[in-house]
């Protein structure tokens, strides 16, 4: 068994990315304890597509590696690492292109929406799911938990696979496939998906210096609600109920009954949602500021799943160049 999951350095970790992807990784790292069963990356290279700022994507990409730390991620559970520190998977990415039809590429949802939301559609934007394919078939990945939007990628990466092998007569590649999280669509403040491009959503930790109060004002008090009065019946599966059902699943269920029955107002609700927040994640931002502070530790932890994840991508390189008739001078690659 091998999982394995990608997490994009786009912008500031939130809510969806915490109860739709983060807390599943954390748990699949218990599933054996060992480092060789669970991989998790930064995908940088990923958010090149979207990205041209040096310095913002430098930035991003740690804080994803300083949130994973945070929240549980153990290196001694799971090998966590920068996806471009496996130079390995852009050589697949090469490969891989030249198995796959560009017709199925241009079936990909994703790109679509991307183009249609004014992303530029570069070629990096169109071979994005080659790139992730590589991701995955270059660990031998067999489970890939992902969110439902990731599903026709996977869904790519399992063509992919097929098509190398039969090219070239060889099961080199292993078939993933697709996990999805638990949690139900996680809802962002105007009520639709969380999402970055739809500016809806909730932070994991607060920006450097915003007050509680601030925060209470900026994330929870403007939840889209209806204008149901304090005495009205409310409906126990809106936003606001579901947020408080991840936040803090006993205490929901507790004040299901009261919501649903007419009797507190939508106020009411929003408050205990900023508290059941602050006692999930508040605690963590001291242990926060601490590892952001620690450079060596980050970048130790970095190092060491790469080095893991390297070793297995080499071995998968040399035998699907191997099997494409790819001579390469030993001494380029030791
Ligand atoms: N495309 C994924 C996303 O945006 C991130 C990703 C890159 C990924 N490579 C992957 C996810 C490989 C799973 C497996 O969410």
């Amino acid at each position: 068994m091998r999982i394995l999951s990608g997490v994009q350095p786009t912008g500031t970790l939130h809510l969806g990315n915490y109860f739709g992807a983060i807390q599943q990784h954390v748990e699949l790292q218990e599933r054996s304890g060992r480092a060789e069963d669970a991989f998790y990356f930064v995908a940088n290279l990923h958010t090149l597509t979207t990205l041209h700022d040096a310095g913002k994507l430098r930035a991003l990409t740690r804080d994803v590696a300083v949130d994973y730390l945070t929240l549980g991620l153990d290196p001694n559970k799971a090998t966590f690492f920068r996806q471009s520190d496996v130079p390995e998977v852009c050589e697949l990415t090469w490969l891989l292109s030249c198995c796959v039809g560009k017709g199925l590429l241009e079936r990909a949802t994703s790109y679509k929406d991307k183009v249609a939301r004014g992303v530029e559609p570069t070629m990096g934007l169109f071979t994005y799911p080659v790139l992730m394919a590589a991701d995955i078939l270059a660990y031998r990945s067999t489970i890939v938990p992902v969110g439902k939007d990731q599903q026709q990628h996977v869904e790519m990466a399992q063509d992919m696979a097929a098509s190398f092998n039969a090219a070239f007569h060889k099961n080199v590649f292993v078939r993933p496939e697709w996990k999805f999280s638990k949690a139900p669509i996680v809802p962002g403040t105007d009520g639709a998906k969380m999402s970055k491009s739809y500016g809806n959503t909730i932070p994991i930790f607060l920006p450097d210096g915003v007050t509680d109060k601030q925060a209470y004002k900026a994330y929870f008090a403007g939840i889209k609600t209806d204008s149901k009065g304090v005495d009205e019946p409310k409906d126990p599966n809106d936003a606001l109920m579901t947020l408080y059902r991840l936040l803090d699943l006993a205490k929901a269920n507790e004040f299901e009954p009261v919501y649903a029955r007419g009797g507190v107002g939508y106020g009411e609700l929003k408050k205990r949602l900023h508290e059941a927040y602050n006692e999930r994640f508040a605690a963590l931002r001291e242990k926060r500021r601490a590892i952001a502070a620690d450079d060596a530790f980050v970048e130790g932890v970095l190092e060491q799943g790469a080095t893991r994840a390297r070793a297995i991508a080499r071995d998968v390189m040399t035998e699907a160049r191997e099997a494409a008739g790819i001579t390469v001078a030993r001494s380029t690659h030791g």
